[in-house]
């Protein structure tokens, strides 16, 4: 049996971060590429010629002028909220309360969890995304459904039990002690087990007492290799019901801080509004500023300054937040992250937002071992685009001189419909 494959076409790789250099100097695009997957993983990338020759019985998946991407990661989102997307009309805590909790509690039922679970991981597929991570809902079997749906693929998810034991309601809260029960169980049910990594998951701070935020700081503690993931400062009125509810807070950020729940293995949606503080804190602990762009426009939370955040060293992940999210996309939301940064006057190119969708945010997760770029060793996680794929993006294709013009027409006005093949550990799974 023949047990390697080569992908060839126009392959995309990274050789540093182009946030921190100029982007020439670390964002490749070699125009007759291939990539071979073998085992699972990526076992070689280099030119094509050379690697046909140098493995002769592999077999050959031409993909032409496409473009061979490391698979995308979407770094936050809320796969429970994926049959109530674009719910009409509502800003942030009004949105939870009328369309959110109420669709969250339908997760008490496994069978429907798992339906759910199985239909997000096709649409994201469909999407070129190959990681999430994801919130659950307050359902232990939620996170089961998503862990086990992502087994089967044999995919990397990050995610983890969403707690809450106030403002919420009663049948979806929990309490201090068993959220803290549950998220160690769960931990040792599925954390490491194959490709799936747990995260340790307060939804926000005016759902969480400080006593629970102080269990599952501790939680942390005991498990450090699992990653944190929770909300902030993504809404003035939100902003001002954290101040609210913890008097003694210097700021949002320090509600984490204080009950052990701020480092760099934590995950931080959103961060539109930072005080200056709260951006000295985040880059000295390194901890983790997930942009979600489309959702930050389509709940009017505001345009973040990613640009601003980039230069003082914070790491940044890139997310559809699906629910909140009007879009499943990736490259919809690489759209929105460009048009988010021309608010306050900087141009991401291409390779910096390309970077940001991959490598970028698999560094956020601290997987860039595993995922986010095409490199030896890797897994085979690849997203492969057609830059003609569809009638306005292909004219705007044909009249340019370069191919990075080329990848940006795609991501601004690519779709699902731009994902010619999406591939996970080795096998193709969409395409
Ligand atoms: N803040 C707390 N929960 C949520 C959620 O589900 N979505 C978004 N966008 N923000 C939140
Ligand atoms: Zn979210």
């Amino acid at each position: 049996m023949n047990t390697q494959t080569l992908l060839t076409g126009q392959t995309l790789t990274f050789n540093g971060d182009p946030f921190a250099q100029a982007w020439e100097d670390c964002v490749q695009i070699n125009s007759r590429g291939a990539v071979l997957l073998e085992a699972g993983r990526i076992a070689a990338v280099g030119d094509a010629d050379t690697l046909k020759a140098r493995y002769p019985t592999a077999r050959v998946v031409s993909y032409g002028t496409d473009l061979i991407c490391p698979g995308f990661v979407d770094a936050h989102v809320h796969f429970p909220q994926t049959a109530m997307i674009a719910s009409w009309g509502k800003q942030l805590i009004d949105w939870l309360n009328t369309y959110t909790f109420p669709e969250e509690a339908r997760f008490a039922d496994p069978a429907y969890a798992a339906q759910i679970a199985a239909r997000y991981l096709d649409l994201t597929a469909e999407n070129g995304t190959t990681t999430v991570a994801s919130f659950a809902t307050i359902h232990p079997t939620s996170v089961n459904a998503l862990f086990e749906a992502a087994a089967a693929r044999g995919q990397c998810v990050v995610a983890g039990k969403t707690c809450m034991d106030r403002n919420a309601p009663d049948n979806l809260r929990d309490t201090a002690q068993s959220a803290y029960d549950d998220s160690k169980a769960l931990i040792a049910r599925w954390h490491g087990k194959g490709r799936a990594q747990y995260a340790i998951t307060p939804r926000f701070s005016p759902t969480s007492t400080p006593e629970q935020l102080s269990a599952l700081g501790a939680l942390w503690a005991e498990h450090p290799d699992c990653l944190m993931q929770t909300h902030l400062s993504e809404q003035p009125d939100e902003i001002e019901w954290v101040r609210s509810l913890y008097p003694d807070a210097r700021d949002y950020l320090d509600t984490y801080e204080a009950h052990g729940l701020l480092g760099a293995r934590g995950l931080y949606g959103h961060c539109v509004h930072l005080t200056a503080r709260e951006v000295d804190r985040l880059a000295e602990v390194q901890g983790r500023v997930i942009h979600c762009p489309t959702s930050n426009a389509f709940i009017g939370s505001g345009m973040l300054n990613l640009p601003a955040l980039a230069a003082r060293g914070i790491p940044l992940g890139l997310a559809t937040d699906t629910g909140g999210g009007s879009s499943f996309s990736m490259l919809r939301t690489m759209a929105a992250a460009y048009e988010a940064a021309q608010h306050h006057g900087h141009a991401l190119h291409a390779a910096q937002l390309l970077w940001l969708a991959t490598a970028g945010s698999a560094r956020a997760l601290h997987l860039d071992q595993d995922i986010g770029s095409l490199k030896a060793g890797n897994y085979g996680d690849i997203t492969v685009l057609d830059l003609k794929s569809t009638a306005a993006i292909a004219q705007r294709a044909n009249r340019s001189g370069s191919v990075w013009e080329d990848v940006f027409a795609t991501v601004m006005m690519g779709d699902d419909r731009a994902v010619r093949a999406t591939w996970i550990a080795g096998a193709r799974v969409h395409g």
